[in-house]
């Protein structure tokens, strides 16, 4: 059973767990995910104008600077989740933190979405981003619908982007639109499944064409370019690979979709496709066993932690995704790590801008849990079944520093203080065996400035870093207890443990790390770990 059927306007939806789609957008800086997210929440009516997303954006922080990166979390946890309601199903956009703020929250959103889009930019293809995003993706074979956008300016080859993307991502695409024009004469798209042709985005219902040389085609397009674009066409519907349904939900074969966010041209397609063909929420595995959408008791996992919405309170949100059953105001919820039963009083959903609260949730929907500290990325709560999820990723970090304290009495408040910032997420903390200082690891230097600032607002500690010695880590695991053992013993000086006590191998460089990787065949080196 899935989703709506070939006409969303007109479906008549089932029930609220299959009416949900939850997916992220993935792309490079620049290609056009904030016009793309404004347009989406411009069908849901969850804006009202556009550039209103892009007003926050324009907002937003100078690094270092505290009272901006305040700011710049404020207007990050308003456009956490976006909810909104299309052609009867209800959608919940991720924000994957792009820009300077990219951290392990960018890759950890990833783990409680259902579908992503992967947005590129028409005349520079595949880039470095969205390469190690849709690598995330890949891990959990993530369905992926591809938006080529910026058709309305000079853009490459459409047959030589395909080639790109297919070659560079190992992916299978089926593209079913494309474009009518490029650049300057970018009139629409064809609907190569329906055989009808869109405008605008302000089409509802695509006009009915009898193929590529229907003369409604011709027409959109310029004397001079005439032939040559029709003759891709006809090509593209001959030559391109079919849309595969199955082939899609496994996460090898993608739909594309060609268009101009700026210029409202493929949107409509867009979220129509996904009205059709994204995933509805899909279950979860656990340490017990695999927790199904559909059953009645309410269950679910914190994949994000947003701090200090107001500074002079402890104050957080957890975002949890829920896996299962209904969530209602008020509920109980048993929180696995501890055992112990929390009252959730004042769940919160996020529409665009506005927060409200939350009177119920079902499997897909993301709510805000506000807490002091109670809850960890990585928990799990469920009605009563004492069960642990699986599959909240930690990402090996990409920098590596050594904090330094500036008053050096005060080492035990601030091994406290990493730990709990550690737990909500914002650098990873890892203890040298030596017992040497501890290091901290992050994917993206922002999250440096913000450990500063919060060490010194919440808990009085004034820190500095020092480059460490080591470049790279990864975690480090074996089948055989005796080898792993002896390979710690043996690289003592460069194992640490992080927050769970898992070990962790570090390398002063990329090449000492294959070289040890090489030489230790019988131990598993990874840079992705699940939340125990
Ligand atoms: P991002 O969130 O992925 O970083 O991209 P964003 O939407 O901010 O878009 C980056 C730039 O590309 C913006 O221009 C935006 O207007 C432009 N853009 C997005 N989609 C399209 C499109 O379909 N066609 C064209 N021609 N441009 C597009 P900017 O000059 O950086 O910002 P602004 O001055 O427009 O605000």
């Amino acid at each position: 059973m899935f989703g709506a059927a070939k006409h969303p306007e007109k479906t008549i939806m089932i029930d609220p767990v299959s009416r949900r789609r939850t997916f992220a957008i993935i792309s490079h800086p620049d290609a056009g995910k904030t016009t793309l997210t404004e347009k989406l929440l411009l069908f849901g009516g969850a804006i009202q104008l556009a550039g209103e997303v892009k007003a926050k954006r324009n907002r937003r922080a100078t690094r270092s600077d505290w009272m901006n990166i305040e700011a710049e979390r404020g207007i990050s946890v308003m456009t956490s989740v976006m909810t909104f309601e299309y052609a009867d199903c209800v959608f919940n956009l991720l924000d994957t933190p792009g820009h300077e703020d990219f951290s392990e929250d960018t890759y950890r959103t990833l783990s409680a979405v259902d579908s992503a889009i992967m947005v590129i930019d028409a005349a520079k293809g595949i880039e470095a981003r969205t390469l190690k995003l849709f690598e995330v993706c890949r891990l959990r074979d993530i369905p992926i619908v591809t938006f080529i956008n910026k058709l309305d300016r000079e853009s490459r080859d459409p047959f030589e982007l395909l080639d790109e993307i297919e070659n560079t991502l190992a992916l299978d695409l089926a593209p079913v639109t494309w474009p009518i024009g490029r650049g300057r004469s970018f009139a629409g798209t064809y609907d190569l499944r329906a055989n009808t042709i869109r405008e605008l985005d302000e089409q509802t219902e695509g006009t009915p064409v009898s193929g590529a040389q229907d003369e409604k085609v011709g027409a959109l397009l310029p004397d001079g370019d005439r032939e040559q674009m029709l003759e891709e066409l006809e090509l593209a519907q001959v030559g391109c690979k079919p849309f595969d349904l199955q082939g899609f939900r496994e996460g090898h074969l993608s739909p594309v979709l060609w268009g101009s966010a700026l210029r409202n041209f493929g949107v409509r397609d867009l979220i129509n496709l996904l009205a059709e063909i994204a995933p509805t929420p899909r279950g979860q595995p656990s340490d017990a066993r695999f927790i199904e959408p559909h059953e009645p008791k309410m269950s679910g996992f914190v994949f994000k932690i947003q701090a200090n919405m107001d500074p002079n309170h402890r104050d957080r949100i957890a975002f949890m995704r829920v896996v299962s059953g209904k969530l209602t105001r008020g509920m109980k919820a048993r929180l696995s790590r501890t055992g112990k039963m929390i009252p959730l009083h004042t769940p919160q959903f996020f529409f665009a801008q506005d927060r409200s609260l939350a009177e119920e949730a079902y499997a897909g929907d993301v709510v805000g849990i506000p807490n002091h500290g109670t809850l960890r990325i990585g928990d799990t709560l469920t009605e009563g079944e004492a069960i642990v999820f699986r599959g909240v990723p930690s990402f090996a970090p990409e920098i590596l520093r050594r904090v330094s304290l500036k008053d050096a009495m005060k080492a035990k408040k601030m091994k406290e203080a990493l730990q709990q910032l550690a737990e909500e997420g914002v650098v990873q903390v890892f203890t040298p065996h030596d017992g040497s200082p501890a290091l901290v690891g992050v994917v993206g230097a922002l999250q440096l400035d913000v450990l500063v600032e919060r060490m010194k607002t919440e808990y009085g500690l004034p820190i500095a870093f020092e480059p460490a010695r080591f470049e790279a880590c990864r975690w480090v695991n074996s089948d055989d207890h005796a080898t792993l053992d002896k390979f710690m013993e043996k690289n003592r000086g460069s194992m640490a443990a992080d927050l769970d006590g898992s070990p962790v191998f570090m390398a002063t460089s990329a090449f000492m790390l294959n070289y040890e990787k090489d030489r230790n065949p019988d131990i598993r080196f990874t840079d992705v770990k699940d939340y125990q």
